[in-house]
């Protein structure tokens, strides 16, 4: 198996709905408190069904350049937004991401976290590039 197929059983497996995304939450703002709030008023529902489109849109994002601009303009959105996140922030995200991943996908290993971390490696760096 690939990266890609690797990446999607385990996507699978976690069933990303609103106990992952509020776990998710969690975690990533205990090593973020500064966004502690700012969470606090997102709807998780909502919240799991753009985590799960954007973790599709990253994972495409090597595949086209039309796909490419969406990440960009989703990084656009969030500098818009005015949370000034950067690079450092964007890999605790993905750190976060996969301590949740551990805690979901039950055949979670070395094997699935490289996986994720290649599907996810284009999508953060085109976001880090235009982070801040
Ligand atoms: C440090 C990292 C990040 C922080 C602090 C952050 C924070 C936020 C916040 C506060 C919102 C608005 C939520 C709302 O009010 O409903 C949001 C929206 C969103 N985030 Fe992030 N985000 C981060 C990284 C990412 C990454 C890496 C992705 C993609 C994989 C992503 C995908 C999205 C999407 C798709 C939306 C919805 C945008 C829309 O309204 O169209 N975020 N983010």
């Amino acid at each position: 198996m690939n990266s890609g197929e690797i990446f999607l059983n385990s996507y699978q497996r976690c069933r990303i709905g609103t106990e992952f995304i509020t776990d998710f939450l969690d975690l990533f703002c205990d090593a973020n408190p500064r966004f502690l709030d700012r969470f606090q008023e997102v709807d998780k529902k909502q919240q799991a069904r753009m985590l799960k489109a954007s973790l599709v849109l990253i994972q495409n994002a090597s595949t086209t350049s039309a796909v490419r601009n969406t990440v960009r303009n989703l990084a656009v959105k969030h500098k818009d937004m005015e949370l000034e996140i950067s690079a450092k922030e964007l890999d605790m995200w993905v750190d976060s991401l996969l301590a949740t991943v551990a805690i979901y996908d039950p055949f979670y290993d070395e094997d699935v976290e490289q996986a994720w971390r290649n599907v996810l490696a284009l999508g953060i760096e085109i976001m880090k590039e235009n982070a801040c």
